[in-house]
């Protein structure tokens, strides 16, 4: 079979380092790609949200399974655009339609189909502009921190927690009023603040049937011991050393089998991932969101461990028979630690040459911001790669990329020297 995969990060890179090993897959598309997927696959320079470029695409090359990567394509609809087509309605996609989509790209959404059905999740109210009084009535019966969350989709940015009740209706008003998150924040969730660890979870579904891929933890924050600003993620392990047999049970009981129950009963029809971000409360799943894709760097990760082949995993849930596969999980611990360039999240500079890459043997190196120029592996991102390694234990795993980290080098590389440091 011929595959594309819509992305262009360490995500990307680390699906189609999983699909070019199945013998399923013939010949291997990425969209548009970097100079890691330029190693096993055919980069192809149009944009993912570009869907009359992406069925041109699909048709020249005679592509038989699509792999949505990202959020933005799922939530504009690009499942629906395929079944539409009758040219496209025959090819595999991966990843939901646009109105499972809204999981991610309406909080509101994502709230009221927790509440329809049962799911834990924290209290809230949701406001727009011409409720604004409202929404600063409603913060008053709240206990500090606040937590604000832009409707729609916001880069990763639009959760605020404030531990001031002032500095909490400013930033309402920010955002109904002036828009601080553009057409994202018309709506705001308010929710109750949740005290607990996180963990997410990962669940492959083709609408029916569901499996649950193996715990990850990221650390989102850019400085170490947790501070500073959000990234989209500084490094990952997986499993979670703390999501135990009995937690494991609670969370697909309470959440993941009312979850998949929950899109069966509103007809919203699921090919591909759901990504669970959770929040422990006295050893209690509580939901803080839903995404509809696999995290990143939680893939790099979780793909690692994961010993199926992914193109049949992928062909069953395209023909709704996930039941069929078993999955077998590698019971060993993968890290990733990743490698950004100086400045990040804020402004950094690009085109750095990354040296050393031929030196690492025992680590897997994932690139997400990087590209080859003139035949040299330069940085084209914030996030430059990750490298993830394996071990008995998490610590045994993360000594090791930061071993291999050791080899390599780029002017004003920056990684957290402490992914691990809580478990
Ligand atoms: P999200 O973009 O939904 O992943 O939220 C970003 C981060 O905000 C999460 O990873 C949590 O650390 C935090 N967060 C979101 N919702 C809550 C909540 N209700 N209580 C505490 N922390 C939260
Ligand atoms: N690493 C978090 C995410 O992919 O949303």
């Amino acid at each position: 079979m011929t595959i594309l995969i819509l992305g262009s990060g360490g995500r990307e890179h680390t699906f189609a380092w999983k699909i070019a090993r199945s013998p399923l897959c013939k010949q291997l598309y990425v969209a548009p790609g970097n100079s890691g997927t330029s190693q096993m696959a055919e980069n192809i320079n149009i944009n993912v949200t570009d869907f009359t470029a992406i069925k041109d695409l699909v048709l020249d090359k005679k592509i038989g399974m699509l792999v949505v990567g990202p959020e933005d394509p799922l939530v504009q609809g690009i499942h629906d655009f395929f079944l539409n087509d009758e040219e496209l309605k025959n090819v595999s996609v991966i990843g939901p339609q646009k109105a499972a989509s809204q999981l991610e790209g309406s909080k509101e959404f994502a709230k009221i189909f927790m509440l329809r059905h049962s799911i834990p999740t924290a209290t809230y109210k949701s406001f727009t502009k011409d409720n604004v009084e409202e929404g600063f009535l409603f913060l008053e019966t709240l206990k500090p921190p606040f937590v604000l969350k832009a409707d729609g989709l916001a880069e990763g940015k639009g959760v605020l927690i404030l531990n001031d009740l002032n500095e909490a209706k400013k930033e309402l008003k920010l955002m109904l009023v002036d828009a601080k998150f553009g057409e994202a924040s018309t709506k705001v969730v308010i929710e109750e603040f949740l005290e607990g660890i996180e963990l997410s979870v990962f669940v492959l579904t083709d609408g029916k049937h569901y499996k649950i891929l193996p715990t990850a933890k990221d650390y989102k924050r850019i400085g170490e011991g947790d501070t500073g600003l959000n990234t989209g993620g500084m490094g990952a392990i997986s499993p979670v050393p703390f999501a135990d047999e009995i937690l494991m049970k609670k969370i697909e009981e309470r959440v993941v089998k009312p979850t998949i129950k929950g899109l069966q009963k509103d007809n919203l029809p699921y090919k591909g991932f759901v990504f669970i971000g959770l929040i422990i409360v006295n050893n209690n799943p509580f939901v803080i969101e839903y995404n509809v894709r696999m995290g990143d760097p939680e893939t790099e990760v979780v793909l690692p461990l994961l010993k199926n082949d992914l193109v049949e995993i992928f062909k069953a849930i395209s023909e709704e028979r996930l039941n069929d596969i078993d999955i077998e999980i590698n019971n060993q611990t993968a890290a990733t630690v990743m490698l950004v360039s100086g400045g990040y999240p804020k402004t950094y500079l690009k085109g750095k040459e990354i040296s050393g890459i031929e030196n690492i043997k025992d680590s897997l190196i994932f690139h997400a911001g990087a590209k080859l120029e003139n035949g040299k592996v330069v940085t084209s991102g914030g996030r430059v790669m990750a490298i993830t390694s394996f071990g008995k234990t998490h610590q045994e795993a993360i000594k090791k990329s930061y071993q291999s980290i050791e080899k390599l080098h780029f002017d004003k590389m920056y990684y957290r020297k402490d992914i691990g440091f809580d478990l």
